[in-house]
């Protein structure tokens, strides 16, 4: 679905490359999270992807089409893209207007546009401001007007950037929520995202970037425990694989592996206490990491549903 061969990308002919040599692809139906430190270089890859911005040099194809050679307007057909900030992506007058563009712009009938729109909006809570001026709400909830015109479409590739910036965590699952409904279908989603929780419950995939490179590419739970990787692009782990990793004593490297490290989870180590008392089983094995992260995850749920946290 994207394919990115030996991407290079500098903004002007006197300037140094942003991109350098940036490869991979990501196939129908993966959620792919990319993160890095501030100015990475993620929003100027994924600009590369709708056609608004060309390679340097290298090639990138999404759904079949080199970006080089293909209309802007012909790649909307197959790509939904969300930009970092919601102002450059809105102009209509109206809510409504605004949500049902994009679907207009690619040539969908008015019944399926007032269908889909209402659909979307109300799924993102924004059924009582159809009427009103995007300009005149939050930057949250422009943000979410943003996605919705970018949802309703529901196209074979979503490339969101930081689609959960200014939302609070149950808009944030919500919105998750529905581009995971989306990728489940088939679509295959590509997404910078910061927050690392969102990037473990949600995506398959992580791309590491560091100064315009990928400098790790695996399934996220993996890229996420690679605790001194992460923290040379001043990125930390998420506080589950953190916890996971304190108690088994450090950086496992991020194999599938069972525990090897220093002790603190294994055996009478002293984080298998802490362990038990957290997600109140019998430990009395060594697990690795993946699997403390799951106790530690379905502990949390359960102890949510009670209403009472962890
Ligand atoms: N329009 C532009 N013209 C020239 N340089 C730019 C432009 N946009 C970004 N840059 C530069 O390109 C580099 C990468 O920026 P980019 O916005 O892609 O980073 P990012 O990883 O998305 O950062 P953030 O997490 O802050 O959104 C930075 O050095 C930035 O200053
Ligand atoms: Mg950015």
């Amino acid at each position: 679905m994207i394919e990115v061969e030996n991407l290079e990308f500098a903004y002007s002919p006197k300037e140094a490359m942003v991109l350098n040599g940036i490869s991979f692809h990501v196939d129908k139906g993966e959620m792919v999270a990319v993160i890095g430190q501030n100015g990475a270089g993620k929003s100027t890859l994924l600009r590369q992807l709708n056609g608004l911005s060309k390679p340097t040099k290298g090639r990138v194809t999404v759904a079949g089409l080199d970006t080089r050679d293909t209309l802007v307007s012909a790649m909307a057909k197959h790509i939904g893209y969300l930009f970092q900030n919601p102002d450059h992506q809105i102009f209509c007058r109206t809510v409504e207007d605004e949500i049902g563009f994009g679907m207009k712009n690619i040539g969908m009938d008015a019944d399926t546009i007032k269908e889909r729109t209402e659909q979307t909006a109300s799924l993102l809570g924004l059924m009582g401001k159809m009427d009103a001026h995007p300009f005149n709400l939050s930057r949250g909830e422009r943000q979410r007007v943003a996605l919705a015109g970018v949802l309703a479409i529901e196209p074979d590739v979503l490339v969101l950037d930081e689609p959960t910036t200014g939302q609070d965590y149950k808009e944030c699952i919500e919105i998750m929520e529905i581009v995971k409904d989306i990728n489940r279908k088939g679509a295959a989603v590509l997404m910078v995202s910061h927050d690392m929780e969102v990037v473990l419950d949600y995506a398959q995939r992580v791309l590491l970037m560091l100064d315009g490179r990928i400098i790790d590419d695996g399934r996220a739970r993996d890229v996420l425990r690679r605790r001194d990787a992460l923290e040379s692009t001043g990125l930390r782990p998420p506080q589950i694989i953190d916890v996971a990793l304190n108690l088994r004593g450090g950086d496992d490297g991020g194999d599938d592996g069972c525990v090897g490290g220093s002790g603190g989870f294994n055996g009478a180590g002293p984080g298998q206490g802490v362990f038990s008392k957290a997600c109140g089983g019998d430990f009395s094995e060594a697990y690795d990491v993946d699997t403390m992260v799951e106790a530690i995850k379905w502990k949390k749920t359960s102890l949510n549903e009670d209403g009472r946290g962890l």
